[in-house]
């Protein structure tokens, strides 16, 4: 590409990221001018008047961010498309949620999942236990590797500085979430699934016109050998069995039996008792369209193993030629 191109280009990337930035306000102001943002229930559920579109998409843009589209990928293109598992299982735990778990949250009319707790067996303790290890957890396993993953992509597409962009993303998402509340959440929740949904599938359509479909990707993807790599090692070949979703049992990588009975329990916790999740469905007008939500993100969860893992396949294959 030649400089006057890349700079044409990169011109239209900032007008992009400035398009989506506005919008991003604008939406946000929006929530802003909402009338009940003053009450309690108005303020950590939205009121709790929110159709079973907004709450689907925000579950599904709180669960794909920039550690998805990194770390996912990432992993796609290592080792194959066992990571895509953690996508299948999950259409089912979110029926579970909808079905099971949140008809007695709604019941027992608690906005946190701490809260039930204390409803549940009584007493203070237990409500703290949840609370402190619910924030260590947040902080340790969530926000800090989607801020990482966050920011490198803001460096690694603009070279700025990785401090200097977390603190951007810190300041931003601090602005609408606390002033607007879950309502403002929601909202660019929605607005990102729509530009997420759309992006990924542009880059699904290219990159799978470029490599001539899926078997042409298996068949690319498993002779794909970097040059240089360490003699005498099964470094930088592709696995055997890169293209088994559930795999062996003793010699693989992801073993399906603790796949599906070591993950799923906190798969499980993830989808059906994690106030990520639990706060945005009890956002909904009534249980229906809860049900709708989750039956609208299970749909959407088909989408990230094509729209995310194999166009990553076809990167690594490219890269390493
Ligand atoms: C790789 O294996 C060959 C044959 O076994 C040996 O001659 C060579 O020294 C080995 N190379 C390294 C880097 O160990
Ligand atoms: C939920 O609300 C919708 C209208 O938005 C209504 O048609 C439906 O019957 C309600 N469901 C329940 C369980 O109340």
């Amino acid at each position: 590409m030649s400089t006057s191109q890349h700079s044409q280009l990169l011109i239209w990337d900032y007008c992009c990221i400035g398009l989506y930035f506005l919008l991003n306000m604008a939406v946000g102001a929006y929530a802003l001018c909402r009338p009940n943002r003053h009450t309690i229930s108005g303020y950590f559920l939205a009121g709790r008047y929110m159709w079973w579109l907004p709450v689907g998409a925000s579950l599904f843009a709180s669960n794909i961010g920039a550690e998805h589209l990194i770390g996912m990928a990432g992993s796609g293109a290592a080792s194959g498309i066992a990571v895509g598992a953690f996508n299948f299982i999950s259409i089912i735990l979110l029926q579970l949620m909808s079905w099971v778990f949140l008809p007695v949250f709604i019941a027992s009319r608690v906005r946190t999942v701490p809260e039930y707790m204390t409803k549940r067996f009584g007493g203070q303790r237990i409500q703290m236990y949840l609370a402190v290890l619910s924030l260590v957890l947040y902080i340790f396993t969530k926000i800090s590797v989607d801020l990482y993953s966050g920011a490198l992509f803001i460096n690694q597409a603009f070279k700025w500085d990785i401090f200097g962009s977390i603190l951007a993303l810190l300041v931003m998402t601090a602005i609408f979430t606390m002033t607007g509340g879950l309502a403002a959440v929601i909202y660019t929740d929605t607005l990102q699934f729509f530009i997420m949904i759309i992006g990924a599938l542009v880059v699904m359509s290219k990159a799978f016109h470029e490599v001539g479909g899926y078997e042409a990707l298996q068949y690319k993807y498993m002779r794909a050998v970097p040059k240089l790599r360490p003699e005498n090692s099964t470094c930088g070949i592709p696995r055997a069995d890169s293209w088994v979703m559930l795999r062996d049992p003793v010699t693989s990588d992801l073993p399906w039996p603790a796949f599906l009975l070591g993950q799923t329990p906190a798969s499980i916790w993830y989808w059906c008792a994690d106030q990520m999740m639990i706060q945005r469905a009890l956002a909904s007008k009534n249980l229906s369209h809860a049900k709708g939500a989750t039956l609208f993100t299970a749909y959407a969860k088909i989408l990230p193993f094509f729209m995310i893992i194999l166009p990553a396949n076809w990167n690594y294959f490219h890269d390493s030629i």
